[in-house]
């Protein structure tokens, strides 16, 4: 059969289950990955889904440099069984993500309450926090971390800590809530001084605080 039929002769009684989906214009269907590319309807070696393979080889028999990605010294623990793709992402597709300006399809589901997947295991980041650091919710959690994994300890999208806030704490006008530009350093703020390059020696609740506006512990 036609990928296409594929499609239309399974959702013929699976619409419901996929429905949630936007499974139509998914990249997958529109690359036309359909329903029997993944799943092995008669007999599958799977214990469950009916998957054509296990979830984590069947999703690296398409996307091999994302393997490279779950093998650097820090990374969420896919290869090992302990999570898998479907923790973060919906196969079957997803509509435009809540977070991020709603850019970035990916297929990354979203949690309950339109949130980023990363708030149903890292829910102490969720908030509502007295104090917010904005881009944690605006921009998102793929702001400052690499969701896969990443040659940067806990996943920062930077190898130094402050150099990662300086790309936004540099003095650009007119961002923020205030609407005055993102705060720029203080004199305080020796940058020079390698006891002020560890921002988050200081800036401890960095996703936000329920106590300190310049997130202190
Ligand atoms: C005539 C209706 C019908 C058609 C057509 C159909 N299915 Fe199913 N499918 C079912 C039913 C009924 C079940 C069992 C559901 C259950 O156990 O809850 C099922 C189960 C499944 C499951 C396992 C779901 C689970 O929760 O483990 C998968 C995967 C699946 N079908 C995929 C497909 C694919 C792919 C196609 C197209 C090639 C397809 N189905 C076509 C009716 C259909
Ligand atoms: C790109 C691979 C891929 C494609 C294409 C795909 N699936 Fe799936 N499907 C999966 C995976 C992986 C799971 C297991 C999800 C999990 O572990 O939570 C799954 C789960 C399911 C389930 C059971 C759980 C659920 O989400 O309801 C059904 C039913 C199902 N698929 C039907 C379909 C049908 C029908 C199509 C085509 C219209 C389809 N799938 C296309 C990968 C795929
Ligand atoms: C911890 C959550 C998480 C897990 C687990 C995860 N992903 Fe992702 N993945 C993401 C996020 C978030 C993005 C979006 C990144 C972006 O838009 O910059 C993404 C993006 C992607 C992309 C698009 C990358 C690109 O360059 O456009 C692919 C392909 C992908 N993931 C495949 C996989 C596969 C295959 C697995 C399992 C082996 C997997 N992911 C497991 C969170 C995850
Ligand atoms: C299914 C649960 C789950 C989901 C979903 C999840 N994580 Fe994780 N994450 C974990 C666990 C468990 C660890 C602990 C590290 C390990 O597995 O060894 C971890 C580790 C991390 C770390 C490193 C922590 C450290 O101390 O080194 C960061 C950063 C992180 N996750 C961010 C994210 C982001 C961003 C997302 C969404 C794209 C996400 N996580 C989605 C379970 C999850
Ligand atoms: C503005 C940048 C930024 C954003 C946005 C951000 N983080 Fe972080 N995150 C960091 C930094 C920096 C660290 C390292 C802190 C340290 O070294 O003490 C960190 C550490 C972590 C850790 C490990 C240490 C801990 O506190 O548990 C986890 C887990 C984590 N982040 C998850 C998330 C999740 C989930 C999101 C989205 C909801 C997110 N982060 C958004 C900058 C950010
Ligand atoms: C993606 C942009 C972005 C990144 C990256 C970022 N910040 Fe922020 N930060 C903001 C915005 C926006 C505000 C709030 C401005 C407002 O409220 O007007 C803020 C507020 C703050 C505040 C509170 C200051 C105040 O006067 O309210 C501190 C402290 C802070 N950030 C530290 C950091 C540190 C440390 C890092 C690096 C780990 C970092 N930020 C990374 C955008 C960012
Ligand atoms: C040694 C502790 C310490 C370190 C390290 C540190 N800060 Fe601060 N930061 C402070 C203190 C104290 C304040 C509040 C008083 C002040 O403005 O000096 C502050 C204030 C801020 C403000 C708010 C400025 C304003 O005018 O509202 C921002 C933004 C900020 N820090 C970002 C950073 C960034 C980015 C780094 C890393 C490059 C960093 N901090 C490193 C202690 C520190």
């Amino acid at each position: 059969m036609e990928p296409k039929a594929v499609l239309d002769t399974c959702l013929n009684c699976h619409e419901r289950d996929v429905s949630k989906a936007n499974i139509r214009r998914s990249p997958h269907s529109l690359a036309d990955v359909v329903c029997t590319n993944c799943h092995s309807i008669h007999k599958s070696p799977a214990a469950q889904f009916l998957l054509a393979k296990r979830q984590t080889e069947l999703c690296y028999g398409y996307h091999a440099d994302v393997r490279a990605q779950f093998s650097m010294p820090f990374k969420h623990r896919v290869n090992e069984g302990f999570m898998a793709c479907t923790d973060c992402h919906n196969p079957h597709g997803t509509f435009a993500p809540t977070w991020g300006m709603a850019d970035g399809q990916s297929m990354v589901a979203r949690a309950e309450g339109n949130q980023e997947p990363c708030l149903k295991c890292h829910a102490d980041k969720r908030g509502p926090f007295a104090y917010e650091h904005p881009p944690v919710r605006v921009e998102g959690c793929g702001v400052c971390h690499m969701p896969h994994g990443s040659t940067n300890a806990k996943l920062l999208a930077r190898p130094v800590v402050f150099t990662l806030c300086l790309r936004c704490h540099n003095g650009a006008d007119s961002f923020g809530t205030r609407n005055n530009g993102i705060p720029k350093l203080s004199n305080t703020h020796n940058m020079l001084d390698p006891r002020y390059q560890r921002c988050t020696l200081c800036h401890v609740r960095i996703h936000g605080s329920n106590s300190n506006g310049y997130f202190f512990r």
